[in-house]
């Protein structure tokens, strides 16, 4: 995963390195630096933890270059340390990388190197990357054409950053399966892993193509495939976009992204369910100009029709809104569906076909694992769907029909208010596909879209009740172990609940199917552990009640998710996270806002990094 940066042209470099870097800051904070070409002379820079130590760093050594890459680093070959840090330079330091990716075969790479005197200072599969363009470069000094022999000899996907004293006045990019864009300014140009980053700063872009070759100069860009083919393409013009980073008076982007969740509600809403007839219709204009076109679903209705089996792939939070997806369009269209975790189809038969629909759903639009699952799925023959946050995304680009929730940048890395959106699009799409084929009655379509149209009210409400939620989870905040549990359309929100505790806290918690306790994780409840469960009025009411009238016999201590006026929780739980009674099928979206509340007033309480918890990355662009 990891971020890139890089900038040429007549202002300071590192500024803007920085700046561009703290956008990209969501692919990880584990160390950050930058390399900048002073006088001729390469100079790097750079710090382990957050981008502060960085940018102190840069305070401190103030270089003047007008020309330099940056990187924001997730460790995945090596812990975060300095030696570890990028940019990684050759022996002689005169050319420095930054990567984004894997190189596969760096082990057979780096003994070969190693084989030939080279000296390695980090275990890094970067440092290979060096080492071998450097090799390669000593040749005839030709830096673009040292790329391609490098690059052949590399496995894996991977986007690298490069600058050499051989070639002081421009960037090399390299694209292979990762995403790169490059920006185009007046006299100056941009590089970074997210386009983001670069509209900062431009509106003119260049996206590079799969296995790309960039030669980025302060005055245009020429690119090249891996044979070595020059090609040439006209920059997209975008709207650019500041990039606005603003907790708005609350202490922490998460607590802010939680509270946002009725405006991002209302606002998917209004897109997808607007119209005087209260139709589904995600065929919207884009609010993303370059990519104009590619929004909605265009399946055709015969070709909806004609599905017989839905698949969803996803990671993480996404993939627990995968789940009330399947649900949820199992209820209403009765079509079968699979909810894969994307990681788990890799090295695995995807099956599919030509009536199957495939949906992945992904914040980012980035994560490698449900994208490599998308390319499996369009090689079955598979219709593509995809749900993001990012319309500008390589999931967006690769999938055939497209929604694209409304919620503005998620800066926490812990998914709230994409996750409320996520949810709030299966529901759409599950009407739209279930009107489409007939398969509910067009009073129950009605009844759905009130519901839904109520939801964002609903949520309101339970806002309003932050300080008795505080009172109740602070209660929880000594416990080691914290079990979830939930049944049918609230199984996924008890797996949710537990991962945002886990990943906010640290402290371990599981999910489970209520119905599942007994058949072994009951094992761990004593006195000390705390038994969440979403118990709301609907078909699994009793036997989500009778699974923790089990825990309770356990002398687990008992905390309920339930609404207002149930008179008969008080007899089996000991505390409360009361919310107003919505339609089992929707109370998805509102259960899980006391369990995001309640993991960030613990994590808050005992001091954690609430916005940027350790070890995570908010899209992880590795597999
Ligand atoms: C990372 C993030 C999670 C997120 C998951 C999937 O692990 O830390 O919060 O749910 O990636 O990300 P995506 O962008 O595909 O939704």
């Amino acid at each position: 995963m990891c971020g890139i940066v890089g900038y040429l042209g007549s202002n300071h470099a590192a500024p803007v390195l920085l700046s561009k870097l703290r956008v990209l800051e969501y692919r990880g904070y584990d160390s950050a630096g930058v390399a900048v070409i002073e006088s001729g002379r390469l100079n790097v820079l750079k710090a382990v933890g957050k981008l502060s130590n960085l940018e102190t760093l840069l305070q401190k050594e103030r270089p003047s270059a007008t020309v330099g890459i940056g990187h924001t680093r997730w460790a995945t070959h090596g812990s975060p340390t300095d030696e570890n840090a990028h940019p990684h330079i050759n022996a002689s330091g005169t050319l420095a990388i930054v990567h984004n990716g894997i190189i596969e075969n760096y082990s057979e790479l780096k003994a070969d190197l190693i084989a030939k005197g080279y000296v390695f200072r980090s275990d890094t599969d970067t440092e290979v990357a060096a080492h071998l363009l450097s090799h390669e470069v000593e040749k005839d000094g030709d830096v673009l054409a040292a790329i391609l022999r490098t690059v052949s000899q590399m496995s894996g996907a991977y986007a690298l950053g490069i600058v050499s004293q051989n070639s002081p006045d421009r960037i090399y990019a390299v694209n292979h399966h990762y995403s790169l864009t490059v920006g185009l300014g007046e006299n100056e140009s941009f590089l970074a892993s997210d386009s983001a980053a670069v509209r900062q700063y431009t509106n003119k872009i260049l996206r590079l193509a799969q296995s790309e070759i960039a030669e980025i100069r302060a005055d245009g860009v020429r690119l090249f495939s891996f044979d070595g083919a020059e090609s040439s393409r006209e920059p997209v013009a975008v709207e650019a976009s500041a990039y606005k980073i603003d907790k708005e008076g609350y202490k922490h982007f998460l607590l802010k992204e939680i509270n946002e969740q009725p405006l991002v509600l209302r606002q998917t809403l209004s897109k997808y369910l607007s119209g005087a007839d209260k139709q589904v219709n995600f065929n919207v204009d884009s609010f993303s100009p370059d990519i104009e076109g590619m929004y909605g679903v265009k399946m055709t209705d015969e070709e909806i029709r004609s599905i017989d089996r839905v698949q969803i792939v996803a990671c993480g939070t996404a993939y627990h809104a995968g789940m009330v997806g399947k649900y949820v369009i199992e209820e209403l269209c009765g079509i079968p569906v699979e909810v894969d975790i994307a990681s788990e189809v890799r090295g695995r038969k995807l099956l599919g076909n030509e009536r199957t629909l495939s949906i992945a759903v992904s914040q980012s639009g980035e994560t490698a694992d449900t994208l490599a699952a998308v390319k499996d799925a369009i090689s079955n023959g598979s219709f593509t769907l995809g749900i993001t946050n990012r319309p500008d995304s390589h999931l967006a680009q690769l999938t055939q029909n497209l929604i694209v929730t409304e919620c503005g940048i998620e800066v926490s890395v812990a998914a709230t208010k994409t996750y409320a959106a996520q949810l709030i699009c299966f529901y759409l799409l599950a009407i739209y596909l279930a009107e489409k084929r007939g398969s509910i009655t067009p009073e129950r379509a009605r009844q759905l879209k009130v519901g839904l149209n109520q939801l964002p009210g609903v949520v309101e409400q339970i806002l309003g009740r932050e300080e008795e939620y505080r009172r109740e989870s602070l209660k929880l905040a000594d416990a080691q172990d914290v079990v979830f549990i939930g049944r049918g359309f609230n199984y996924p929100t008890a797996l949710e609940g537990a991962l945002k505790l886990k990943e906010l806290s640290y402290i371990h918690a599981s999910g489970y199917a209520a119905g599942e306790l007994k058949h072994g994780p009951i094992a761990v409840l004593d006195s000390s552990v705390p038994v969440i469960t979403v118990l709301v009025p609907g078909k699994v009411y009793e036997k989500t009640l009778s699974n923790a009238q089990e825990s309770r016999a356990r002398n687990a201590r008992m905390v309920a998710i339930c609404v207002d006026g149930d008179e008969t929780a008080p007899k089996t739980f000991d505390y409360f996270f009361r919310i107003p009674a919505v339609e089992e099928l929707l109370s998805p979206i509102v259960t899980v806002v006391p369990m995001q509340l309640m993991s960030y007033f613990v994590a808050d309480y005992l001091g954690k990094d609430v916005d940027q918890p350790r070890n995570l990355a908010k899209s992880v662009t590795v597999e």
